[in-house]
């Protein structure tokens, strides 16, 4: 038994105490509200994402009629889905993520990287708004192929579906998800019929005429993958962009590193620890197959766990001062990214588009700095910010 209060929607700000005396005295402990069992530790996490006697179960919302949507939008993702299932459409979503090919899109990630920057007033923007929440989006929707005049709706639809991922919703925030869910699925089909007779040369495309071993992807299956990339294409990377810059500016001698270093190791070495450091999903449910033991006590079929990865990127017992923002940390074995089968498929893209980002913010400016204290978005799951004014002297 602990006192520790676990309350998502007080952890907003800085969940780092609580983490901390989580991992101290209760690096396992039963969550009521939620039917959690809670694991806090580095070691731990990353062992049971990896362990196969857990899994993904995903259980429909009830009642199924009014949830159709958005049971439907994630009851065929892979997120959701375990071996075979997943194995058979990660290999077919995974088919266009390869290395090279993301390699190939840097040129393009600048073009619209500067697109962006150029569009902003460098005397005082909003470096969420008119920055950190569009290129991400842009980059998916292009690689997806979805046409530009079709973008403007897809970050609300998201912040909607996957506002259901929360620990605690009510009833507004559901029927907000399942209306969301059903105007994205309806713009999809359109675009699935449309890619079925005119392919293009996008990932969209590549999903509708997939065909490995004579196996392709069904209706229902072709939405629920197309919206997955979508959705996780944008959702974590601008919080990154966000929780990275702010950490960035907040500490003047690690902003200046990083412009001092300007090579694509450091940059990438920065990259990775910003995700530890201020991770951007927090947590991650797995249900127990077959009994497992965690810290002494034996998890039964059918327990939930909760995986705070947000918690085990910043324990001690992993990261050598783990509360230190050090660019240059190496190893760095954080969890940002989770671990096993479900290891974010997008990594690579996201790696190369905040470093791009960041690149060019540096790169355009002699100066960058807070205007104002930034605010957090009223999230516990998806860790970010909602305004962070800042201002630019270009360089
Ligand atoms: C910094 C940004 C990102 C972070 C921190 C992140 C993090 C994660 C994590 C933790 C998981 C595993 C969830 C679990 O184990 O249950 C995951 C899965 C996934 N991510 Fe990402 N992600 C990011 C960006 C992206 C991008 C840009 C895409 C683009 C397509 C993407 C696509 C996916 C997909 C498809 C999965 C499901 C993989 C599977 O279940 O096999 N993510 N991501």
């Amino acid at each position: 038994m602990t006192d520790i209060t676990f309350d998502p929607s007080r952890l907003v700000d800085d969940p780092y105490p609580t983490y901390a005396r989580l991992r101290d005295e209760a690096p396992l402990t039963w969550h009521d509200t939620t039917g959690l069992w809670l694991v806090a530790r580095h070691h731990d996490v990353d062992r049971l994402l990896r362990d196969r006697r857990l899994g993904r179960v995903f259980v429909p919302y009830e009642p199924r009629e009014r949830f159709a949507p958005w049971n439907l939008l994630n009851e065929h993702s892979l997120l959701e889905l375990e071996p075979p299932e997943h194995t058979r459409l990660r290999r077919l979503a995974a088919r266009p993520f390869t290395p090279r090919r993301i390699a190939g899109l840097r040129g393009r990630i600048v073009e619209l990287t500067d697109e962006l920057l150029d569009r902003v007033d460098p005397t005082g923007f909003d470096l969420m708004t008119e920055f950190a929440e569009l290129l991400p989006v842009e980059v998916i929707a292009e690689l997806l192929g979805v046409p530009r005049e079709l973008r403007g709706p897809l970050r609300p639809w998201s912040n909607r579906i996957v506002a259901l991922y929360e620990l605690d919703h009510d009833d507004r925030t559901a029927q907000a998800a399942i209306d969301a869910a059903a105007e994205f699925t309806a713009m999809l089909d359109e675009l699935i019929a449309w890619r079925r007779d005119a392919p293009g040369d996008d990932l969209l495309s590549a999903l509708v005429h997939a065909d490995v071993d004579g196996d392709a992807l069904s209706r229902d299956e072709l939405v629920a993958t197309a919206a997955l990339l979508l959705n996780a294409g944008h959702e974590a990377s601008v919080n990154v962009i966000g929780n990275g810059v702010v950490a960035l500016l907040e500490r003047r001698a690690r902003l200046a590193e990083l412009r001092d270093a300007a090579d694509a190791d450091a940059m990438a070495d920065a990259v990775e620890e910003l995700i530890r450091f201020d991770s951007p999903l927090s947590l991650f449910q797995r249900t127990v197959f077959e009994p497992v033991e965690v810290v002494g006590r034996v998890l039964e079929p059918g327990e939930r766990v909760g995986l705070l990865l947000g918690s085990a990127n910043r324990d001690e017992e992993a990261f050598d001062r783990a509360d230190t923002l050090k660019l240059r940390r190496s190893p760095n074995p954080h969890v940002g990214f989770g671990a096993g089968i479900h290891y974010c498929l997008g990594a690579p893209l996201a790696r190369l588009e905040i470093a791009v980002a960041l690149e060019r913010l540096l790169a355009r400016s002699d100066v960058i700095e807070l205007v104002d204290a930034p605010t957090r978005r009223a999230s516990f799951q998806f860790r970010g910010y909602r305004r962070v004014p800042v201002r630019m002297v270009a360089a």
